[in-house]
């Protein structure tokens, strides 16, 4: 087994939990290194494979936000309630940043939890290069942030936000060829979610008026509870839940 190789990074800059980084093990070697002025995450043993950062600025994120259908897209319908436009947004499960990336573009304020050391390192990375830039720096440093809780199991039960999304990593995709190839070393990383369950209750206690989880299409509930509705995609669907004690 092999512990995370870190090349050139200043630890103690990003705020790293050092004990929690050394405890993660993997069956192949991975590194996170700088690259083009980005931190990100390379298979040791697949050299030529594209590593793995958080780009808000560039790429697939930057086309979703300039031509990806805005209010119309279905993350944005799964959050967006009549009650409140532009709802405040917990992301439990933070990721690499692209589903709270797109939120945060429609002008909602979502704050994003990640227990993953490793994952919050690009996230980190990705945010100071996103609030430097700009073009998105303004609306991100406004919109968009990482919380010091990993997770918001680590918060009280009162009423914190509007709506919290959640999208755990679902077990059976994982050991499948559904897992796109680059993101591999991501799911690697990560592991499965199987505590996820969890999150839902937790989700239904803090958030006012809307709870959101998006599972892969034809999966089944999560904590197997059945939502109030949900919206298809091809490929996923978004459950939505009305949660407990709801604000009217
Ligand atoms: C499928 S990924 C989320 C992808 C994300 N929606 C995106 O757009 O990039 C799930 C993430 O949730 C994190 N996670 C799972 N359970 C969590 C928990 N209880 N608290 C905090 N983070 C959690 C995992 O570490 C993983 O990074």
């Amino acid at each position: 087994m092999y512990k995370i190789q870190i090349a050139n990074i200043n630890l103690t800059d990003l705020g790293v939990n050092e004990d929690l980084l050394n405890s993660y093990e993997f069956e192949v070697p991975y590194r996170l290194q700088w690259h083009d002025e980005h931190i990100e995450l390379r298979n040791l043993v697949k050299p030529k494979e594209k590593g793995i950062f958080v780009d808000f600025v560039n790429g697939k994120l930057a086309w979703r936000r300039l031509h990806g259908g805005g209010s119309g897209q279905a993350v944005a319908k799964a959050v967006f309630s009549k009650k409140k436009e532009k709802p405040a947004v917990y992301d439990a499960t933070g990721g690499l940043g692209r589903d709270a990336f797109v939120l945060a573009s429609l002008d909602c304020v979502v704050t994003m939890f990640e227990r993953n050391e490793i994952v919050r390192i690009l996230l980190k990375d990705g945010l100071r290069r996103g609030y430097e830039n700009s073009d998105i720096g303004e609306m991100l440093r406004k919109n968009l942030t990482l919380s010091d809780h990993r997770s918001i199991l680590e918060l009280s039960d009162e009423k914190s936000c509007d709506v919290v999304y959640l999208d755990p990593m679902y077990p059976k995709s994982n050991s499948t060829a559904l897992v796109k190839k680059d993101m591999q070393a991501f799911h690697d990383i990560v592991g499965l979610d199987l505590d996820s369950d969890m999150l839902l209750s937790k989700a239904l206690r803090i958030a006012r008026h809307r709870v959101s989880v998006k599972r892969p299409k034809g999966a089944d509930f999560l904590a197997n509870v059945k939502s109030s509705s949900s919206i298809e995609t091809k490929s996923h669907r978004f459950d939505i839940y009305v949660p407990f004690n709801n604000e009217q």
